[in-house]
């Protein structure tokens, strides 16, 4: 560009933040006068097209601040979001107005709730419906079970969640897991530095695959992690969908999965109705050619599965992830994890006997290090929601077609719940007292996750085989919160095996 180009950028930028800067005092001039008008009541409220109407019904609308116009406030969001400290957009605005605060940020005007009897309230009502970015409700598609609503969206969580809470698929799920870990970190000492990020993916998304439609290693599977590590780098992108974004090739990638997904399904209708579950697209296609569901189509199955998938690439690696880090800056607690581990396989040696699911799920200390990793890591911080009419919470309330953002990490992070809480103490979790429902990393009400135990399961097998055969020592890394959770350099450690 030449000198006469930066001029007139130069020119459109200034003249921008000068008007930005005056609709900004005239708002606030207008606000204060409003303020003052009332008497000194709620400050910031009643925003157009808010369906409550009524100067006692505004005061109760949570107060808070639109920001900048078109952008709001989310520069700043996104700005805390790259920070050490997420949660402080939050605080900030949290101590202004209130634990439940308005704002306007990724193109929405939204109530943000950092109180946990307002979220577990918020997840509860059936006034509340799910409400997610537009590039997320692109690629999940219409028959996504994170959109579903009412009869069709509780016959289908019921029926996972019965699957994977079955002792046959715990059994299954223990056994899958346990090959995979152990495959996996016998390669780790040669390796060099291992990227945790990286490995733990693999780690997990073969057994998942296994339990959600009984496909096992090979070609496709190679192919299927392909196309869906290149699928779920959109669920959180700009949602224009033109040949060449982002979203158009994760969109290209979806089509691909579905069709691997399909081919198994139609195979294993046309081998014959199964008689025992042994997957869950097993369960799906048993629900839909016995009870024959016209609102469940068998297009239904691999859009289901396909979702099924995303923690198994995401949120359980994350977790594993999490844990290392947390474990390797505060050695006391991996020396008292090891101890617990390390007791649990001696006696196994000494049996002779196979882990099995109780043996893991009885690690005592081992659950305390996955609630703390659970509670700092906020692998989903917060759920959004959509109130479908005028609705009371808590004395607040929350007008027609409002998004609610439930934070959960706020609620992790208050010294109210939890004392210091940006200390990795997993000791904690051994006081009688711990408020078990403000602690919400899988959701709560008629969505709570129902992959919860098959990912602690997942996570402790991982946790009991790396603290027992192996040390190791982890490279410089930080932890980086948006627009996902993840490692800035991967977690890279140097593993060495120890002998017992
Ligand atoms: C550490 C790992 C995981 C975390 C932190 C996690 C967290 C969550 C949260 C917070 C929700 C609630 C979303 C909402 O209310 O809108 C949820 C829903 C869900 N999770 Fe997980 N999850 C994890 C692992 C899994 C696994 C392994 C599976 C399946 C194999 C799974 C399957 C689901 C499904 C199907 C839903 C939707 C439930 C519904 O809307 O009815 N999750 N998860």
């Amino acid at each position: 560009m030449g000198w006469a180009d930066w001029f007139v950028v130069g020119f459109w930028v200034l003249a921008g933040a000068a008007y930005c800067g005056w609709w900004r005092w005239a708002r606030w001039g207008n606000r204060t006068q409003k303020k003052a008008a009332a008497g000194g009541g709620a400050a910031g409220v009643a925003g157009s097209g808010g369906a409550a109407g009524g100067e006692e019904e505004r005061r109760r609308i949570p107060r808070g601040s639109k920001g900048w116009p078109l952008i709001g406030e989310t520069l700043e969001f996104i700005a805390c979001g790259y920070s050490s400290r997420p949660v402080s957009f939050m605080e900030k605005r949290r101590d202004l107005y209130g634990k439940v605060f308005r704002t306007h940020i990724l193109g929405k005007e939204v109530a943000v709730s950092t109180d946990a009897e307002v979220n577990r309230a918020v997840l509860r009502s059936e006034g509340f419906v799910p409400c997610y970015p537009r590039s997320v409700t692109e690629l999940l598609g219409k028959d996504s079970i994170l959109k579903a609503e009412g009869a069709l969206h509780r016959r289908v969580h019921g029926l996972i969640s019965g699957f994977l809470k079955s002792p046959a698929a715990k059994a299954a799920a223990a056994a899958e897991v346990e090959r995979s870990v152990l495959q996996s970190l016998s390669d780790w000492p040669e390796k060099g530095p291992v990227f945790v990020q990286e490995e733990t993916q693999k780690i997990t998304f073969v057994p998942l695959v296994k339990v959600l439609m009984g496909m096992g290693p090979g070609e496709d599977l190679n192919f299927m992690k392909e196309q869906f590590h290149e699928f779920i780098q959109g669920l959180i992108c700009l949602p224009i969908k033109l040949p060449g974004t982002r979203l158009f090739k994760s969109l290209k990638a979806k089509e691909k999965v579905k069709n691997i997904i399909d081919k198994i399904v139609e195979d294993k209708i046309q081998a014959g109705e199964p008689s025992m579950a042994n997957d869950v697209v097993d369960v799906l296609i048993n629900e839909i050619v016995t009870n024959y569901l016209p609102e469940m189509p068998i297009s239904l199955i691999s859009s289901i599965i396909t979702e099924l998938m995303v923690p198994g690439e995401h949120s359980v690696p994350m977790v594993m992830t999490l844990a290392v880090k947390y474990l390797t800056d505060t050695p006391l607690a991996l020396k008292q994890l090891r101890e617990e581990n390390l007791t649990l396989r001696r006696e196994k040696v000494n049996s002779g006997k196979p882990y099995a699911w109780d043996d893991y799920m009885s690690l005592t200390f081992t659950h305390h290090v996955i609630n703390e990793t659970l509670r700092m890591g906020n692998i989903v911080n917060a759920v959004w929601r959509r109130a479908i009419r005028d609705i009371d919470v808590k004395g607040y309330l929350i007008p027609k077609d409002w998004c609610i953002l439930a934070s959960f990490s706020s609620v992790h992070f208050d010294d109210e719940n939890y004392s210091n809480p940006n200390e990795f103490n997993p000791w904690r979790w051994e006081a009688d007292g711990i408020c078990v429902s403000k602690f919400t990393p899988f959701g709560g009400g008629r969505r709570l996750c129902p992959g919860q135990e098959v990912s602690r399961l997942e996570i402790s097998i991982f946790l009991h085989h790396l603290v027992t055969k192996y040390s190791w020592v982890a490279e410089e890394d930080t932890i980086v919160s948006f627009p996902i959770v993840k490692m800035k350099r991967k977690m890279p450690i140097r593993v060495s095996p120890v002998s017992v």
